[in-house]
């Protein structure tokens, strides 16, 4: 590998997990460094040329490097909280029970659309900030929570604002479709249609929206509405996403697929013909073990029939104050092996490359010259123990696009 004469930043004394191919990728005693956003060399520290000098140099005494963390589907800003349903549910109420009278997803969109620009970001700051904390470098924020024009624009332009001034990759998905507003109860195909002629273009225009989602279930939409919001997206250049098989086999992945959609998310019910339509367009299966685990799931997602077929499976929070509220990253590697029976390895190529995938995103989720310099650097003994663990925080900072964010051993 040819090196530069001056790297802009060098990390040394370093055990890599490249993640570089189908394992780990280790490289023992490994050294990393950065030009400008990205990886100029990597490998043993003893290969680094001779001579070679840095602006910056970080030495970690023999921490361990990751990919910076992919966390590919959150739904991280919005106001309120739901404490109160949760304890309903522990007295026997159901999620789709709470939905169905006018709470859960509709109680949060009171209270987001409340909320100023301002305070929704002085509400979702601390929750962008504690997934990178864990050492996610990019983040994936869906809107879905206003509902209405102006609220769902001001969430996507909320989420892109506290990316900028956390310096976190943040890509947005517009979820208009997510929940019939208190305005069109009762008329969804109505609402669906003011997402398709406004909400959709009025995103696309001011380029506030990386992609498109749906929950296509049966408190929310269905397979015919799902495939008029895809036609509008598509219309509009932007590739989909679909939260599929959650609650109910409603086909969702099916219909995901045949729109070529970027993953489908959830996938509890995700039927064998699901699994084939996957398989065959290569749609990244976003398994959500923080949803599972809080609504008390029995149903498993067909893990062991989607490694068969060679779907790619990804992980991530779900971060939203209903199903999944949870700002841990690394918690979702360990319910993900726990409770999904994911290896380790799988679990964190499912936070990294893969979920890198489910975001159309190639440039990041590998250690390896020419990606993107976004890395997480762990006080841990060997890397599976970011899975194993639960609790507590080994990250001791990134580097994100190049530009560090380190602190001191903890
Ligand atoms: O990913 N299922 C739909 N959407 C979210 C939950 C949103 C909410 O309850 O506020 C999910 O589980
Ligand atoms: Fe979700």
């Amino acid at each position: 590998m040819n090196a530069p004469a001056r790297f802009d930043v060098l990390l040394t004394g370093l055990n890599l997990a490249t993640l570089d191919g189908e394992g780990w990728g280790i490289v023992r005693d490994g050294a990393i460094g950065v030009v400008g956003e990205r990886i100029a060399w990597i490998g043993p520290q003893r290969e680094l040329p001779a001579g070679v000098s840095s602006s910056q140099r970080h030495d970690f005494g023999g921490a361990w490097a990751t990919p910076g963390l992919v966390d590919c589907h959150t739904h991280l800003v919005y106001a309120g909280n739901r404490a109160g349903e949760f304890e309903r549910r522990l007295r026997g109420a159901t999620y789709a029970e709470i939905a169905r009278e006018g709470g859960g997803i509709l109680s949060t969109v009171r209270a987001t659309r409340a909320a100023d620009a301002g305070a929704l970001a002085d509400a979702s700051r601390p929750r962008l900030a504690a997934i990178a904390d864990e050492g996610a470098t990019t983040v994936e924020v869906k809107s879905g929570y206003g509902l209405e024009r102006e609220a769902e624009l001001k969430q996507l332009a909320v989420a892109r604002a506290l990316g900028r001034e956390l310096g976190v990759d943040v890509r947005t998905t517009l979820l208009a479709a997510h929940a019939v507003p208190p305005e069109f109860a009762g008329r969804a195909d109505a609402w669906i249609d003011a997402v398709c002629a406004d909400i959709v273009p009025a995103a696309a225009s001011a380029g506030l929206a990386d992609a498109v989602d749906a929950f296509c279930d049966t408190i929310g939409f269905t397979r015919e509405q799902t495939r008029r919001v895809f036609d509008a997206a598509h219309a509009h250049g932007l590739p989909v996403k679909l939260h599929a098989e959650q609650l109910s086999d409603q086909d969702g992945a099916a219909l995901a697929a045949e729109y070529g959609a970027l993953s489908a998310d959830h996938l509890e019910w995700l039927s064998p013909r699901g699994i084939d339509a996957m398989a065959a367009s290569g749609t990244v299966a976003v398994l959500l073990p923080g949803a599972f685990y809080a609504l008390r799931e029995t149903r498993l997602p067909p893990v062991d029939a989607l490694r068969e077929r060679g779907v790619p499976m990804a992980v991530a929070t779900d971060c939203n104050p209903g199903t999944s509220p949870t700002t841990s990253p690394l918690l979702m590697l360990n319910m993900a092996c726990t409770l999904f029976r994911l290896t380790p390895q799988e679990a964190l190529a499912g936070m990294t490359h893969v979920a890198a995938r489910a975001l159309g995103l190639a440039d990041r989720g590998r250690l390896r010259a020419g990606m993107r310099a976004d890395v997480a650097v762990y006080a841990i003994d060997e890397p599976a123990e970011l899975a194993w663990r639960f609790g507590g925080n080994p990250c001791l900072g990134t580097l994100r696009a190049g530009v560090p964010h380190f602190r001191s051993a903890r």
